[in-house]
């Protein structure tokens, strides 16, 4: 589909840097096939503080070689761990590039939210990265389009959450029948939002900041066998046609039933996969109660939301960011680890950094 650009052989150095930001999904992805083809459909709102910023630098090779060469820098720190990953990364999207071979890698990568808040940063991070790589890519062939669809594609290989970090407001992946344009290979945007969504925000509750008790790919690995797959990736398909409407529309009741649904069906599949994991913990059960108890109370559309793992979104209208911080501060801190909690909002996607 993207295929490589024929790149300009005397160009000895170039660099390139990108943030690029996380998303919560609203519409989960959960469950995929080779080589990252996701099940059904996903949406999720781009975000804008919680971001990774990466700078690739390349340095031309005399000889072409067998292996990758490559040094990545995490907190201007070398950093072994990840090497790895991207190596992997590198073999994946090497049809799609022709010069990852013929040029050294330094790879320098700084996450603007802290390292272990159990936030996933391998959206942000791929899409960071994956900005870069086609940035350079058009500096090796002379040509200045930054092309942000076949950014998402790289960025999917990587993770694919992270394919929906490229752009914003929002960002749909994966294939579905009722939406043109709509694709398994890389994310498109949606912007036909009511006004109330173009400045949502998302108040992160980190209950907990620990690695992750389990990594998605094993996660999507146990619904190949799942007993109710058939039904939840039928549910997702559905429930994005719903919300679709729902975000054009404004009406905040259904925004709230179907993506509260959402993360509860994705915490289900989870209980019930073989081998089952419970993934919340009594403080995300106990935020979940005071957000509905509120919500009854003061008929403010607060509602929560989750990824693989027991931080709670909160999502709410900008309007009532005063109301949503008191309640917050005086009923949920007590239930985050050492009462940290991250407050984001809608953004736009990567960009580069001078
Ligand atoms: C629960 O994108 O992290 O956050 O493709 O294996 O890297 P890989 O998985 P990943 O899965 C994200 C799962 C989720 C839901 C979502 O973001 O849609």
């Amino acid at each position: 589909m993207f295929k490589p650009f024929k790149t300009n052989a005397d160009i000895n150095k170039v660099e390139s840097a990108f943030s690029a930001p996380s998303n919560i999904a609203l519409v989960k992805y959960w469950g995929k096939y080779p080589v990252q083809i996701p099940a059904n459909s996903s949406i999720s709102f781009t975000l804008d503080k919680c971001k990774t910023e990466t700078s690739v630098e390349v340095n031309k090779i005399s000889n072409n070689r067998e292996d990758f060469k490559i040094e990545v820098f995490v907190d201007d720190k070398l950093n072994a761990d990840f090497k790895p990953k991207i190596i992997k990364f590198f073999e994946r999207v090497e049809p799609y590039f022709s010069f990852l071979k013929e040029y050294e890698f330094k790879i320098s990568t700084h996450n603007t939210f802290p390292h272990s808040s159990g936030i996933a940063s391998s959206a942000s991070g791929f899409a960071a990265l994956s900005a870069c790589l086609v940035d350079i890519e058009q500096k090796l062939s002379d040509k200045n389009n930054f092309d942000k669809s076949k950014a998402s594609f790289i960025a999917r290989l990587g993770s694919g959450s992270a394919a929906r970090s490229i752009s914003g407001p929002m960002m749909i992946w994966g294939d579905h029948s009722k939406i043109k344009e709509s694709s398994n290979e890389s994310a498109i945007i949606f912007r036909d939002i009511h006004e109330t969504f173009k400045d949502y925000q998302d108040s992160i509750l980190l209950v907990d900041k620990g690695q992750k008790q389990v990594s998605s790919t094993v996660g999507h690995d146990l619904m190949k066998n799942h007993p109710f797959s058939k039904n939840r990736f039928n549910q997702a398909q559905n429930h994005l046609s719903d919300l679709l409407q729902v975000l054009k529309g404004g009406d905040l009741d259904q925004f709230i039933k179907i993506t509260e649904s959402e993360a509860l069906s994705l915490h289900a599949m989870m209980m019930t996969s073989k081998p089952y994991f419970i993934l919340m913990k009594p403080q995300t059960l106990e935020i979940i109660n005071h957000v509905w108890a509120f919500r009854a109370d003061t008929d403010i559309p607060l509602s929560f939301t989750l990824d693989a793992g027991a931080n709670v979104h909160l999502l709410y209208p900008k309007g009532h960011i005063t109301k949503v911080l008191e309640f917050i501060n005086t009923k949920l801190v007590q239930y985050c680890q050492n009462e940290q909690y991250i407050c984001d909002n809608v953004g736009e996607g990567v960009k580069p950094l001078a």
